[in-house]
């Protein structure tokens, strides 16, 4: 019989038989013949001895024939035996083709996410090897392949890495945590592609806890801004089916509007009052609301996310109109010219900021703009002043005159000055001469008589709470901006920059007052009272002034003093005894078997002592950027 049929049919025999009567020699004739497939190279013998028990045979006469739909729910996992398949994405028609050997259809099963794309024969007679949901995650979930790469037009559009489960934050709360597939790189298309279809609409919107999810929503304005996020979106809510039952494109456009809409939510609830600020996504998010809210009278579905749209848009685009929330005006200390007992608000680029800017003879002009104004615009406020900008250029000058000739498109110029810089207009021929204003140099007498009589805990406080206030008005996406370089986004990271500053004055107050006590008794107590201020700060867990302070202690000028310190020994020797008393009880637990190896590294530590080599050493390895 065997040789009548030829070993293939032999083959497709037993594969036909319902896995349950399979016999032993049908599982070792199947599993001889898993070992000469591509897709199933990378498993070990006891998963394709398993594989063997439950494949199952799957054969289609007719080209064209459909497989399944994007969108679907996803039931089994491929092989192509024999043939070839299209992959067909609505609105982008066929994207690639697979041949013999080639597997598909693995990320809905692993993700629990609908199909990506839909699966279209490309001959007739196509033969298939088919694993079933549960059977794939019982037997392959855990060791298949580590990256997945979809291709389009030959090109890597997504690449997809398996997460195991327990790094991931949607794990929590889950009864069975289970690997996923998630987002590598990518182009940003596919990628927001990918991030609508494995979007969890079940989920309660402020529990979302796809950690990947979010750093998209966050991090896209660095390869995605919102001028090609937005119309992205509003394709992708349009989008139609050009496949299936009428049934099945009316619940795939249902659904593809559904996912837009709350990727939507999410997007707005991270950028809040910032939008405000950003012509494009306003608009983008009126017109967005308006075809939802059109929608909803005809899809009753969409009526129960339409309440959660209204609330966010209306809040985001009200707050913006409102007279007293449109724009606050800020000194030049950056504190509201009104209400300075109420709670610090963020800065936000739309803010306005009285700020002088000085001349070669130390007079200046008070200009009023924007705080996330560019040196440009910073210009033409001060040309309109004086009468005439003709060659104008705007300097950074610290208080040791180092002058820094700001570029036109700088922005965030005020909150970027050092903690006694000041800004400088004057014509090319001038540079040269700009001296630092007297009062840039800082006080000529300390303070201490006046914080000598506060208690250090008070201080420490006091500090602690502005701290919190400063931090709290940093949004996440300003150390986005920050990291990428605010003048490719043109928005202002004024509330970090004035969180980083602070901790710069604090530093340069610990050594200002220190040097200016001339009296060495008085100059010991104030140390001691510095270091009291540095503890407290620790105890409040606020690390940002601990460290100031500390820097501020061991900058030169305070830690050359010596007969300062030496006055502080007793109280040295008493700290180290103390310490030595309570000895470091290391966790037997935690060595584990290769800390002898361990032990020894740390012990043997070679380095580079030599500052100006490892300078030399960062700035080969990066270039500074133009
Ligand atoms: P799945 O989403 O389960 O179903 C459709 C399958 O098509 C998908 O898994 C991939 O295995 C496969 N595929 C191949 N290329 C692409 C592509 N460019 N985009 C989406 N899916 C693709």
């Amino acid at each position: 019989l065997l040789s009548q049929m030829g070993p293939d049919a032999h083959m497709r025999m037993i594969l036909r038989k319902p896995p349950g009567q399979r016999t032993v020699d049908d599982l070792e004739i199947i599993y001889e013949e898993l070992l000469h497939i591509k897709a199933l190279s990378h498993l070990s013998t006891t998963v394709k001895r398993e594989l063997a028990g439950v494949l199952i045979f799957e054969s289609h006469a007719k080209g064209g024939t459909v497989l399944f739909n994007q969108g679907e729910e996803g039931t089994s996992w491929y092989i192509i035996l024999k043939g070839s398949v299209n992959v067909v994405i609505y609105g982008k028609g066929v994207v690639c083709t697979l041949h013999e050997g080639d597997d598909f259809g693995k990320l809905a099963l692993v993700n629990d996410a609908p199909r990506a794309a839909s699966i279209v024969l490309r001959e007739d007679n196509c033969h298939f090897l088919r694993v079933d949901k549960e059977d794939f995650n019982r037997i392959l979930r855990d060791v298949e392949a580590n990256t997945v790469r979809l291709k389009e037009h030959d090109q890597d559009v997504l690449v997809l890495e398996k997460v195991p489960a327990g790094n991931r934050a949607s794990n929590q709360g889950n009864s069975q945590p289970q690997p996923k597939y998630t987002v590598m790189s990518g182009t940003p298309e596919k990628i927001l592609e990918h991030f609508l279809e494995t979007v969890r609409l079940e989920q309660p919107l402020n529990e979302t806890t796809d950690s990947a999810l979010n750093d998209f929503i966050m991090m896209h304005c660095v390869f995605m801004p919102n001028s090609q996020l937005c119309p992205a979106l509003v394709a992708h809510y349009h989008a139609q089916p050009s496949q299936g039952t009428e049934q099945d494109k009316m619940d795939y456009a249902l659904n593809s509007k559904r996912r837009v809409i709350r990727l939507v939510l999410q997007w707005a609830a991270l950028y809040g009052d910032l939008l405000q600020e950003d012509e494009v996504a306003m608009a983008f998010l009126e017109e967005f609301y308006v075809s939802v809210s059109d929608d909803s009278r005809m899809i009753a579905t969409l009526k129960e996310q339409l309440p959660e749209l209204e609330k966010t848009v209306k809040q985001i685009s009200e707050d913006g109109k409102a007279p007293q929330k449109k724009h606050k005006v800020l000194l030049q200390q950056f504190n509201p010219v009104e209400d300075r007992a109420q709670k610090r608000q963020p800065v936000r680029g739309s803010d306005e900021i009285l700020f002088k800017v000085y001349c070669l003879d130390h007079t200046y002009t008070t200009i009023r703009v924007p705080v996330s104004a560019s040196v440009k615009e910073v210009l033409s406020a001060v040309a309109d002043k004086l009468g005439s900008g003709e060659g104008l250029m705007i300097v950074k000058m610290s208080s040791g005159g180092e002058k820094v000739v700001l570029k036109p498109n700088d922005v965030s110029v005020f909150t970027t000055l050092t903690v006694n810089g000041r800004l400088f207009a004057c014509p090319r021929e001038q540079f040269d001469s700009l001296t630092p204003l007297p009062e840039q140099e800082g006080p000529t007498t300390g303070t201490v008589g006046t914080f000598e009589l506060m208690s250090s805990k008070d201080l420490a406080y006091q500090m602690t709470i502005y701290d919190w206030e400063l931090f709290n008005c940093v949004h996440e996406l300003e150390l986005i901006y920050h990291t990428f370089g605010r003048h490719n986004f043109k928005k202002t990271t004024a509330n970090l920059d004035l969180f980083l500053r602070r901790f710069n004055e604090i530093q340069f107050w610990v050594v200002t007052e220190i040097c200016l006590c001339a009296q060495l008794s008085k100059r010991v107590q104030l140390l001691k009272k510095f270091i009291k201020i540095a503890a407290h700060c620790k105890e409040y867990k606020n690390l940002n002034s601990f460290f100031a302070i500390v820097m501020g202690l061991s900058n030169v000028a305070v830690s050359r003093l010596a007969l300062t310190w030496e006055r502080m020994i007793a109280n040295t020797v008493r700290t180290v005894r103390y310490c030595r008393s309570q000895p470091f009880n290391p966790d037997a637990a935690l060595a584990n078997k290769n800390h002898q190896d361990v032990r020894g590294y740390v012990r043997q530590l070679n380095v580079i002592d030599n500052q100006r080599t490892l300078s030399q050493m960062s700035h080969r390895l990066e270039p500074r950027r133009a």
